[in-house]
């Protein structure tokens, strides 16, 4: 029974995820250790730090294509204005595919917007931006992206904010790897880039753990893995309820911005 168990395990893990052992063997950081990313905790906890207009960055090891990867992020306190904390999908190439979540700092009390977009060959605009409903400076949560060959979706704690299902273009045909990065973004990060980052106030650190891939091969069984389904009625309708209450942005709404009609992704159920 023993022997059993102990060949189950490996075989599980394989198949459903893969928890990061130690961050050590999932990342690198981007100009060495110097440049401003931390490992802590032996390897449990990454610290990336941003002084005087220096960021900070890590990259995957690894390159995935499609997965459902999910990391803990707690975000720089107080005040944050003109800083911006990523965890996204990046192909390589020159034109690249882009799976974002951006996460826009802002003066002290004022909430953090998580900004969304989705890059093919090298074309974004295709912005969402929310509201958060707790605080994300106060605890490490949770943010996920799903990506299938047929849909994207990007969720906090679990919870679905936004669905992007399969048009075209879509990015489906190159493998990308994980990004975590620190960096100022002054220019548009906070109030459209009327508040600059206050140097004196740095430097600003921000905290990630847990990182978390699950594969959407199918079993031997042929069924998705559950962290890969769509999402049933229940998560559409959590969905829906935070889109309504919390998003203060959706390209597919800005009439000014694409004065004859937005792009054909938008026409579907659920923009
Ligand atoms: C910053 O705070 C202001 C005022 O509450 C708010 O309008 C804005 O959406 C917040 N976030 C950013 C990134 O500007």
């Amino acid at each position: 029974m023993a022997s059993g168990l102990r060949m189950a395990a490996p075989l599980l893990l394989l198949w459903l995820a893969a928890a990061s052992g130690s961050l050590y063997d999932d990342f690198d950081f981007v100009g060495g250790g110097d440049a401003g990313g931390r490992m802590l905790d032996n390897g449990q906890l990454i610290a990336l730090s941003l002084s005087n207009g220096r960021g900070s960055s890590f990259h995957s090891k690894k390159e995935y294509l499609f997965g459902r990867f999910s990391m803990q992020l707690k975000l720089i306190p107080g005040y944050s204005a003109g800083t911006v904390t990523t965890f996204y999908l990046q192909s390589g190439g020159t034109a690249r595919d882009e799976i974002d979540f951006e996460f826009l700092g802002n003066l002290s009390g004022e909430p953090y917007v998580v900004h969304t977009n989705i890059y093919v060959m090298g074309e974004g605009e295709r912005e969402q931006q929310f509201y958060l409903w707790f605080d994300p400076t106060k605890a490490f949560h949770t943010y996920s992206l799903l990506w299938t060959p047929r849909h994207i979706l990007f969720f906090v704690d679990g919870t679905p904010i936004r669905e992007f299902e399969r048009a075209a273009p879509f990015p489906a045909g190159r493998v990308m790897r994980i990004w975590g990065t620190l960096w100022a973004a002054q220019e548009w990060a906070t109030r459209g880039g009327r508040v600059h980052t206050d140097w004196s106030k740095g430097p600003f650190t921000a905290y990630y753990r847990n990182f978390l891939v699950e594969s959407c091969r199918r079993s031997p069984g042929g069924a998705a893995t559950a962290a890969c389904r769509e999402l049933d009625a229940a998560g559409r309708r959590r969905m829906t309820w935070v889109r309504r209450k919390y998003m203060i942005y959706n390209y597919c709404t800005d009439v000014g911005r694409f004065p004859r009609g937005p792009p054909p992704e938008c026409h579907r159920r659920h923009h």
